[in-house]
């Protein structure tokens, strides 16, 4: 097993432009987060341009939001704007010394983009993956330069969410890591270095406890019972609020993932999935607000 410990601060390189790949919820968060407390240039792409523009609009609206609520002056959020770019080229990734990816939560997709991104970047450029469960190792296996993978997992929201896993590969070198605390510190977030296991830390509790309200309502208690009845464990949301909060795909792939590495530990659950296709739990009003269980997702289950 690698020592997990904190590399020293001196060996930290300094961030000077951020590359962003895939501009979903979590990367268009993160991508907002970078350009505000590091204020260099941030560059996101995805697929395609209508995806790079959703994340782009994201990220303005949240800076007028920022405005308005008086958090920052009309000056910032005119300069952050400037700063932000998207692209569908990854050449235009080539002068970035930090890239950090949000991609679809599969193993051979993350190995694609970051094959693809190492074609245009130094070797220097720290590749930083946000995966929820995925082996950072396995990750950068393919790689020319796998020292300069780490994991870097934030928790939505990632605007208010303090924590930050720091995933410590077994071939990240001491740069990358050092490179990745002192950005986390400029992001304010708390970072623990985690061991590259199954889950980190946070996701391996999580799964089991999402899991396990999952598999009492795969084996008959309906959603709103097992909600009320783990209440009282203090939890900021409910089970399956927070299940949609983190996506259903991206709970179901999380799920299976910790059922392939410890099939007697954690449950695979197949209404999961079926309610990831559907897209939803509950039925919510304009607000956002939780009005009742979507009467199509308990027929699913
Ligand atoms: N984006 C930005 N800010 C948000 C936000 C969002 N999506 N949701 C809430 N906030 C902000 C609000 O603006 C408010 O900020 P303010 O006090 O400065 O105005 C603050 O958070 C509190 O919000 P609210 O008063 O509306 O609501 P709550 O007090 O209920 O808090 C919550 C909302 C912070 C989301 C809380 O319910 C919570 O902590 N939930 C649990 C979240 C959690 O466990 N996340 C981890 C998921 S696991 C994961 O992401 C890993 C992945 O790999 C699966």
């Amino acid at each position: 097993k690698k020592p997990v410990g904190a590399p020293p601060k001196e060996l930290a390189r300094p961030v000077t432009k951020v590359g962003v790949v895939g501009a979903g919820l979590m990367a268009s968060q993160f991508a907002l987060l970078f350009v505000r407390r590091l204020q260099v240039p941030v560059v996101i792409t995805d697929l395609d341009q209508a995806r790079v523009d959703k994340g782009l609009a994201f990220i303005r609206d949240e800076l007028d939001g920022l405005r308005e609520k008086g958090r920052i002056s009309q000056d910032e959020a005119n300069r952050l704007r400037a700063l932000v770019s998207g692209t569908t080229d990854l050449a235009d990734f080539a002068d970035c010394d930090w890239v950090i990816e949000a991609v679809f939560e599969e193993l051979g997709v993350k190995q694609q983009v970051f094959a693809e991104v190492e074609r245009h970047v130094g070797p220097e450029t720290v590749l930083a993956t946000n995966t929820s469960s995925l082996s950072v190792d396995r990750i950068a296996e393919r790689l020319e330069h796998p020292e300069r993978v780490v994991g870097f997992h934030f928790f939505n929201p990632v605007a208010v969410m303090p924590l930050l896993e720091v995933v410590n590969a077994t071939r990240t070198d001491e740069t990358t890591l050092a490179t990745a605390m002192a950005t986390a510190a400029k992001l304010k977030k708390n970072a623990v270095i985690t061991a590259d296991a199954p889950g980190f830390v946070v996701n391996r509790i999580l799964a089991k406890l999402l899991g396990e309200a999952m598999h009492a309502v795969d084996t008959g208690t309906p959603f709103e019972t097992v909600d009320r009845a783990i209440r009282p464990l203090g939890l900021p949301m409910t089970a399956f609020e927070l299940l949609e909060l983190v996506g259903l795909k991206v709970g179901a792939h999380v799920l299976d993932t910790h059922h392939a590495a410890f099939p007697d530990r954690f449950f695979e659950s197949a209404n999961l999935h079926r309610l990831a296709d559907h897209g939803r739990i509950f039925e919510r009003d304009a607000k956002g607000k939780v009005k009742g269980v979507d009467k199509r997702a308990a027929g699913i289950v």
